[in-house]
């Protein structure tokens, strides 16, 4: 196990997870991701995060390679959710830092997950302060929601590198370690994706971050997360920026995603129809059949979507589970900016349209119109309305976007 030089100096030490699918436990990750943790050779010796428990052999392999006396001097903890922190027992162990860095709310998180007696004398640090540790400082922001409490980024500016753990990460595992190294529409697809699943309901803590890197007139030309490949050149550093400011505005784009779930067919034949009448519209959409689509690819989707429409017949005076799981997902991640609407078959009761449209509601979707629901088997009337219904709210996305 190699460890690769970033800089002059400072070292990538992390791991590689090629079967990682189900990343922090909700979310897909079908390329895999990395845990990434860095270390800096100065007077003073530091690491930066770790990797999950289960990867603590490999990053100790790695840290031999460059460190083969094994000692650390401090250990930073950007953030304690356990793909980062996991191994921090093992690391404390094996290198035998004399302290740890971490952010104020990292202490009750660390507290919460291990036994800390053995443990070095945990300094809890604020946005501003810094540590000096040789040739180089080391700077905290803070980065609270983004997405613990405990979050926090690290700055190195005699080296313009930025540490940044979750933040601007993506899942990707490679034997690249670098953005640049792959396609950008890839790179685009995987941030966007990470985004979406992860940061979304954090945007206006992003936009705040952004705004207070940009009034610190922080020089970067690199950006080291703990997830995926890293940003080392100053075009890369602005791109992936740019694109975070882009994702946390969330400005409606003018295509549509249609989710549904059905039990006979019938609610999917509406699904079809819904999406001729927003083809009429001019509006582009995609459909996804819940049964086959996990709900993080229904919301990397939706980044791409500014209109959300719901079909669920009724079932059991309700709606199916995995529309009601789905739209469970959405709301949590707070997407904004959407203009929706339900649709539905049923066969004796028919509330399904209702519950539907109260829980889009309840996401803030803007509902231009009625939902169609119709019994049994849609005929001639229902295809109609279906139809008329995608038109509106195609009508109502393109007059938004405009
Ligand atoms: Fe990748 Fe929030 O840990």
């Amino acid at each position: 196990m190699q460890a690769l030089e970033i800089k002059k100096d400072i070292f990538w030490v992390g791991a590689v997870d090629y079967g990682s699918f189900d990343f922090h436990g909700y979310s897909l990750s079908p390329r895999g991701t990395t845990y990434n943790s860095y270390l800096v050779k100065d007077e003073k010796i530091v690491l930066f995060d770790t990797v999950k428990d289960s990867f603590a052999s490999t990053m100790l392999c790695r840290l031999n390679q460059v460190l083969p006396q094994k000692k650390v001097d401090y250990l930073i903890i950007n953030h304690v959710e356990l793909d980062h922190a996991g191994a921090v027992p093992q690391i404390i162990a094996a290198c035998k830092p004399e302290k740890i860095f971490c952010s104020q709310m990292a202490l009750k998180s660390i507290a919460g997950h291990f036994d800390t007696s053995g443990w070095p004398p945990i300094q809890a640090v604020k946005t501003g302060d810094f540590i000096s540790i040789g040739k180089r400082t080391i700077h905290f922001v803070e980065a609270r929601m983004l997405h613990w409490p405990d979050s926090m980024l690290s700055y190195i500016p005699e080296d313009k590198l930025l540490i940044t753990n979750d933040a601007f990460g993506q899942n990707i595992a490679s034997t690249e370690r670098f953005a640049d190294e792959i396609q950008r529409p890839a790179l685009y697809a995987a941030m966007q994706e990470y985004y979406y699943n992860i940061v979304l309901p954090y945007s206006q803590q992003v936009l705040k971050l952004l705004e207070q890197a940009r009034a610190m007139k922080l020089d970067v030309d690199m950006i080291a997360p703990d997830h995926g490949l890293i940003y080392r050149t100053r075009e890369d550093v602005e791109y992936v920026l740019n694109c975070y400011e882009e994702f946390a505005l969330q400005k409606p784009k003018k295509r549509a995603l249609i989710i549904y779930d059905t039990m006979w067919h019938s609610t999917e034949k509406m699904a079809y129809a819904v999406a001729e009448g927003l083809h009429a519209a001019g509006v582009p959409c995609r459909i996804m059949d819940l049964k086959r689509h996990h709900h993080s690819e229904v919301m990397s989707e939706l980044a791409n979507c500014g209109a959300l429409l719901v079909g669920s017949p009724t079932h059991n005076n309700g709606i199916l589970p995995f529309v009601a799981g789905t739209l469970a997902y959405i709301k949590g991640l707070r997407r904004k900016n959407l203009v929706g609407g339900a649709f539905g078959s049923f066969g004796w009761s028919g509330e399904s349209v209702k519950i539907i449209s109260e829980k889009l509601a309840d996401m803030e979707v803007e509902l231009p119109a009625e939902p169609v629901k119709c019994q049994f088997k849609p005929g001639h009337g229902a295809f109609e309305q279906c139809f008329a219904l995608g038109k509106t709210i195609g009508a109502a996305l393109a007059a938004k976007c405009a």
